[in-house]
C-alpha cells in the first residue's frame, strides 16, 4: 500500500477481509489522516446519555513524550481505545499558556483571538493584559462555551483561561464555572468530583461541553526541566486524576458515552544560564533600554518609542548579533513582525509589538547578565520545535479505537468539538475537513 511520508497507519493488523475496505478508505481521503477505523465504520451509539457530552482536559506543559516516562495506566487506556496524535499536538506561537488555551477553544491564532501573550500592552490604551484580566474587550473570538450556550446547550468550565470572562451569551454560571482564587489552594480532586456530580443531574441539566485545566506539570518543568523525577511524579498524579474521571464515569455507566479529550498547551525544554543572550551586550551597535522591551526570555518583543525607525532598530540589533562578538548572538534572530515566517501567524494584530525576536531552543534573552541560577525549563519558542509539542488523545463514541493520526495544530480542536456536539462553529482558523477526517461518521 502506498503511504505518503506524513501518513501514519493504524498499529493493529488489518485483517484480509477489511483490506479492500481499507484501500477504498485510503484512496478516498487525502493524506492528512489515512488510518482506517478498524473497529466500527461509524460512530458508536450512545447507551445511557441522550446527547453527546465533551470533556476537554488540559494539562499545562505536558510535553509530548511525558506519557512514556513511566507506567500511566489511565492515559494509556484512553490511547488504547481512542485516537491519538501520534507525534503530538502542535501548539500555536507563542508556545505559552494563555494564547494556546484560548486558541484551542476559539480555533483562532492569537493574532485573531487577541491574547497574543500571557502579558502584553494594548498600544491604544497603554493598559496591560495579565493572566488576571477578565475584561471582555481583551478576549476576541467566540470560545466554545459561548458557541454552545448561544445554541441552547449548556457548558461548564473549571479554571480554563478566558472562561471567567462574561461575554456574549456566556455569563459564567454559578456552580458551573469555577473561578481561580489566589487565596484558596486549588484542590484538583474536588474539581474532578464537581464535574462528575454534573452527571447526577437530570439529563437536561448535564452540560454538553465541559473544560478543565490542570496546572501541572508546568511548574515542575520550569523548576527542574523536563528530565527529572519531579516531572514523573507530577505526570503520575495527572494520570491518577484521569483515572478519577474514568472511575466516576464507569460508576455512572457513562464512560463509553462521554467524549474525553486530553490535551496540553505546550511542551518544555531544558534551559541553563550559560545559554543567555544579554541585550546590554548589544550596546556597541544599539542601546536597548528596558523600557522598549515588552517580553524577554524565550520570545523577545520590542516596541521602540515613536520617532525611532523600527526597521533601523532591527538592522542594528541583527548586525550586533551576527558580529560574532555577542555571546550566543547567533541564537537570536530579530524581525519586523510582518517579516516573521508566515507559518507563525504572528503579525496581524496591533497588540503584537513591531519587533519580535525568535530564540533558539533552550536559550533565553535577558537585559543584563544575571546571577548564576540552577538549570530549569522553559517554553514559548517557535512552535516548529518538537520539544514544544504536547499531546492529543480523543476517546469516545466518535473516535476510532486505537487509531493514530498525524500531528495537527491545536486550532483544529474548536471545529472538532463543534462537530461532535453538532453546533455551528463561528469563523475560525481550523480547516473545514479536519473533523470529518478524524471522527467516525455519524450513522
Ligand atoms: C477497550 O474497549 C473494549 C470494548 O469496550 C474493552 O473490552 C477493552 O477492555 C477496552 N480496553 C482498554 C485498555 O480499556
Ligand atoms: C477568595 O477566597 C477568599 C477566602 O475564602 C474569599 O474571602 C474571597 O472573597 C474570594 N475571592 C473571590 C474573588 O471570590
Ligand atoms: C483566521 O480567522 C479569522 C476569523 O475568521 C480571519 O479573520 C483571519 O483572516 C484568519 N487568519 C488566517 C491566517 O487564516
Ligand atoms: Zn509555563
Amino acid at each position: 500500500m502506498m503511504i505518503s511520508d506524513d501518513t501514519v497507519s493504524a498499529k493493529k493488523p488489518i485483517s484480509r477481509c477489511c483490506f479492500i475496505f481499507a484501500f477504498l478508505f485510503f484512496s478516498s481521503q487525502n493524506a492528512v489522516v489515512s488510518s482506517p477505523p478498524f473497529d466500527t465504520p461509524v460512530a458508536r451509539p450512545l447507551k445511557k446519555l441522550d446527547k453527546h457530552v465533551v470533556l476537554l482536559i488540559s494539562t499545562d506543559g505536558f510535553r509530548f513524550g511525558y506519557h512514556f516516562k513511566t507506567n500511566l495506566p489511565n492515559i494509556h487506556r484512553l490511547i488504547a481505545n481512542g485516537t491519538e496524535a501520534e507525534t503530538g499536538l502542535i501548539p500555536v506561537f507563542p508556545t505559552v499558556t494563555y494564547p494556546n488555551h484560548y486558541s484551542m477553544v476559539t480555533g483562532l491564532y492569537p493574532a485573531y483571538h487577541g491574547i497574543i501573550n500571557n502579558r502584553f500592552v494594548d498600544p491604544k490604551t497603554g493598559h496591560v493584559f495579565t493572566m488576571a484580566s477578565h475584561e471582555p474587550e481583551w478576549w476576541l473570538g467566540e470560545p466554545l462555551w459561548e458557541t454552545v450556550v448561544k445554541q441552547g446547550l449548556k457548558a461548564a468550565t473549571s479554571i480554563w483561561p478566558g472562561s471567567e470572562v462574561r461575554k456574549g451569551s456566556w455569563d459564567c454560571p454559578k456552580g458551573f464555572c469555577q473561578h481561580y482564587n489566589a487565596s484558596v489552594p486549588v484542590d484538583d480532586d474536588v474539581r474532578v468530583d464537581t464535574i462528575l456530580s454534573y452527571f447526577d443531574l437530570p439529563s437536561s441539566d448535564i452540560p454538553s461541553f465541559i473544560t478543565i485545566h490542570f496546572d501541572d506539570p508546568d511548574p515542575q518543568g520550569h523548576q527542574v526541566g523536563p528530565d527529572d523525577s519531579l516531572i514523573t511524579e507530577a505526570v503520575v498524579n495527572i494520570d491518577r486524576l484521569i483515572g478519577r474521571f474514568i472511575d466516576g464515569f464507569e460508576k455512572r455507566g457513562v464512560f463509553e458515552d462521554v467524549t474525553m479529550i486530553m490535551v496540553g498547551d505546550h511542551g518544555m525544554v531544558g534551559t541553563c544560564d550559560k545559554k543567555l543572550i544579554v541585550l546590554d551586550d548589544l550596546a556597541p551597535w544599539i542601546k536597548i533600554p528596558s523600557g522598549w522591551v515588552q517580553n524577554y526570555n524565550t520570545l523577545l518583543a520590542i516596541k521602540p518609542p515613536s520617532g525611532r525607525d523600527a526597521k533601523d532598530v532591527v538592522a542594528k540589533i541583527n548586525q550586533g548579533l551576527r558580529s560574532g562578538k555577542v555571546e550566543n548572538g547567533k541564537h537570536l534572530k530579530v524581525y519586523l513582525k510582518e517579516n516573521l515566517p508566515s507559518r507563525l501567524h504572528y503579525a496581524d494584530s496591533d497588540r503584537i509589538p513591531p519587533i519580535i525576536g525568535l530564540v533558539d531552543e533552550g536559550f533565553k534573552v535577558e537585559q543584563k547578565k544575571s546571577e548564576g541560577k540552577e538549570c530549569g525549563g522553559a517554553h514559548g519558542y517557535d512552535n516548529a520545535f518538537f520539544s514544544m509539542r504536547s499531546i492529543f488523545i480523543g476517546h469516545g463514541p466518535m473516535f476510532s479505537r486505537g487509531r493514530k493520526v498525524p500531528s495537527f495544530e491545536n486550532v483544529e480542536i474548536y471545529n472538532l468539538i463543534s462537530s461532535i456536539l453538532g453546533v455551528k462553529a463561528a469563523p475560525n482558523n481550523g480547516s473545514d475537513e479536519f473533523a470529518s477526517k478524524v471522527l467516525l461518521p455519524r450513522k
